[in-house]
């Protein structure tokens, strides 16, 4: 439904995305992942007609709108800082784009109604000067002001960094909710690995202006296709050469003992399981946080981290021996 391609945006001098090529498909929730500076914002703004790129076509259904005025490009956009009309009442920030679009007032009137219900807006909030509600309520009314427009395409550029972490995660599960009942094909901005993993159908993971790899959470998150990409969207352990010849006596694989080898944390076991290998280590420290407890083990003089589920039982001691399992399968190289 949406194609950037080959995309390249400029700024002055300095060339912020190379060679872009994405295709987004209808309906789907699309996720721009990747540290600051890696060029998602500039992405989003050049589909939704801010940015002019110097080079190559963006395609909504079939048709180039590269060179298509904002306003004619049918796309709803939600920013990080709310960019709500401060002094207009909830009510009126709603209506503004319909009045632009020169709707009656009494169909005004359904649509704000009708999207104030949908987002869970109260009526008596809809009166409400938007400077007197609180950031989540700000935040749903600006999502609110962009749905009522019924665009073709969402764009959300980190809608909830603003945001206190409980506000956060239950927005995130109103928000998917939402996007699957209107079916919108949306496209979400964030720097947050957990966000992206459970809000999306694809993610493409950002690096310095370039794609590294696109696929579905389990994909990008079990097999990362680059180093870049598995140390951005989950904690690892790098495993040493000595780990890794190891692993490879016991289970006759050929990992390359000269690259790096990583594991997913919650991947090295506790527990005795069959073909895993088996490595002796020695506890150095621990963190508990109530569900899990975070082990250090000091492994031939590498560190491996470890989570373990809080079984009720005591905790291992730092001087503790102990020996972790790793399924040779779990070991991602790149
Ligand atoms: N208006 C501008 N003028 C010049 N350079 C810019 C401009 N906007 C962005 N850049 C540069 O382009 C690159 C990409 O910026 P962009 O805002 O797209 O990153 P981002 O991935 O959205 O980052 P963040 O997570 O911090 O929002 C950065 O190096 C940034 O400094
Ligand atoms: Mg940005």
């Amino acid at each position: 439904m949406i194609e950037f391609k080959d995309i390249e945006v400029k700024y002055g001098d300095f060339i912020a995305i190379k060679d872009m090529n994405l295709s987004i498909n209808e309906g789907e929730f699309f996720t721009f992942l990747g540290p600051s500076g890696c060029g998602k914002t500039t992405t989003l703004r050049s589909l939704v007609g801010f940015i002019q790129p110097s080079a190559g076509q963006i395609i909504i259904d079939g048709k180039d709108v590269t060179n298509v005025p904002i306003e004619k490009r049918n796309i709803g956009m939600v920013f990080q800082s709310y960019a709500l009309f401060p002094t207009m009442t909830v009510y009126e920030n709603l209506a503004f784009g319909l009045k632009v679009k020169k709707l009656s007032p009494k169909e005004i009137d359904k649509k704000v109604k009708e999207v104030a219900n949908v987002i869970e807006i109260k009526d008596e909030q809809l009166l409400r000067n938007v400077s007197e509600l609180s950031g989540g309520q700000q935040q749903r009314v600006s999502l609110a002001r962009a749905i009522v427009l019924e665009p073709k395409i969402l764009c959300l550029d980190e809608p909830l960094s603003n945001l206190d972490a409980k506000l956060r995660v239950g927005l995130r599960s109103e928000l998917k909710k939402l996007q699957k009942n209107l079916g919108i094909t949306t496209l979400y901005v964030t720097h947050d690995q957990e966000e992206a993993l459970t809000l999306s159908d694809r993610i493409a993971v950002f690096n310095n202006g370039f794609v590294e790899q696109v696929g579905e959470p389990y994909d990008i998150y079990n097999h990362s296709k680059s180093e870049f990409v598995c140390d951005f969207i989950g904690e690892s352990n790098k495993l040493s050469s000595l780990i890794i010849s190891e692993i490879n006596v016991q289970t006759e694989k050929t990992f390359d003992v000269n690259k790096g080898a990583y594991v997913r944390l919650e991947r090295v076991s506790l527990k005795e399981k069959a073909g895993c290998a088996k490595i002796h280590g020695t506890v150095k420290d621990y963190d508990y946080n109530g569900i899990m407890i975070k082990y250090d083990v000091d492994v031939l003089g590498c560190e491996i981290r470890v989570i373990h589920t809080n079984d009720g039982q005591a905790f291992y001691e730092p001087g503790r021996k102990l020996d972790l399992y790793i399924e040779p399968n779990d070991i991602m190289q790149f």
